[in-house]
């Protein structure tokens, strides 16, 4: 028998391992969300700097009449990266026709939780958890009745998190499980001013650099690795080239870091790259899209933001 959590940490042992031995280190970004960090994420999505998920909430609100008037038959959701499962309700209550509910999320403690609360509020709706990391293959879903339409909602802006090689395999792998009739609303922040994008990722508080500085310390936990917290430090910059802002960790002295067995030199101002958060208009994602295409979509009034519906 497998054991899942030892299975877990070996992955997250190869992946720093791989990431520190690259010429330019990396860590990939799935690994933020362990049960602390998931919590760190949520009081991001409430600091008054981070507008993604404000400004997201409103559209929703806004228009999820509109929206799920776009569901022409029963439904069945999917939901990739459910975290605190706070959006999906805005949907259920503008439509009556969601009768399943397949949340996928990393973090299984966040994931339990959030089943159990939303179970509570509404009782008849079919709730089925995936426990997991929804960059994989295409899922099964077992529906109640076959005919319900499968529609998946993407939301924060988590494509802006992945490569364009990235968002073809998950693209592809959401026509698989939504199957060929299937749905898709994307959240995506749209490009804007520094003024206002550079904050959300470095905010006053210090919450997005205690996010970020979480990695390490899971390493630790979890790998028994040596990193010195108090010697890296949270950087958020802007790529232009690239449209998307950059989240580093940055060493403030040269040292050596021990992590199984392998040693890992920095030297002052070197960073590990943890994560990218890309700004792309709707005419750049639609032409990413493999087999799907943009149908509608609804903004704000200021335009930071656009949630986008694909068949
Ligand atoms: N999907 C979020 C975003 O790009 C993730 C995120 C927010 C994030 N703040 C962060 C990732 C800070 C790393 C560091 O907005």
């Amino acid at each position: 028998m497998v054991n899942p959590i030892n299975e877990q940490t070996d992955q997250f042992l190869n992946d720093v391992i791989d990431g520190l031995s690259k010429p330019k280190k990396s860590l990939p970004s799935r690994w933020f969300y362990d049960e602390e960090g998931s919590k760190l994420f949520d009081q991001i999505t409430q600091l008054p700097e981070y507008y993604l998920m404000r400004t997201e909430t409103a559209i929703l609100r806004e228009y999820a009449k509109e929206i799920t008037e776009n569901f022409d038959s029963e439904v069945a959701l999917v939901e990739y990266g459910a975290g605190s499962g706070r959006k999906v309700r805005i949907l259920l209550d503008a439509s009556n026709r969601i009768r399943m509910y397949f949340p996928f999320d990393i973090s299984t403690e966040h994931l339990e939780r959030t089943v159990v609360n939303l179970q509570k509020d509404y009782p008849n709706l079919a709730i089925r958890p995936i426990d997991g990391d929804f960059m994989g293959r295409g899922v099964r879903l077992d529906l109640t009745n076959e005919d319900w339409r499968r529609v998946g909602f993407f939301s924060g802006s988590t494509i802006g998190n992945l490569s364009n090689l990235q968002i073809s395999k998950f693209m592809q792998s959401a026509r698989l499980t939504l199957e060929s009739n299937g749905m898709l609303l994307v959240g995506l922040d749209l490009p804007k001013s520094l003024d206002v994008l550079l904050p959300a990722y470095n905010d006053a508080k210090g919450i997005t650099a205690e996010f970020n500085l979480n990695l390490l310390k899971r390493a630790n936990r979890e790998l028994k690795s040596n990193f010195e917290l108090n010697t890296f430090k949270h950087s958020a910059v802007w790529n232009a080239k690239e449209s998307r802002v950059e989240m580093h960790l940055v060493s403030q002295i040269d040292q050596e870091v021990r992590i199984g067995g392998h040693t890992f030199k920095f030297e002052q101002n070197e960073t590990i790259h943890t994560e990218n958060s890309r700004k792309m208009s709707i005419d750049y994602l639609s032409q990413i899209l493999e087999s799907w295409t943009v149908d509608k979509y609804w903004t704000d009034e200021n335009n930071y933001f656009a949630l986008v519906l694909l068949s």
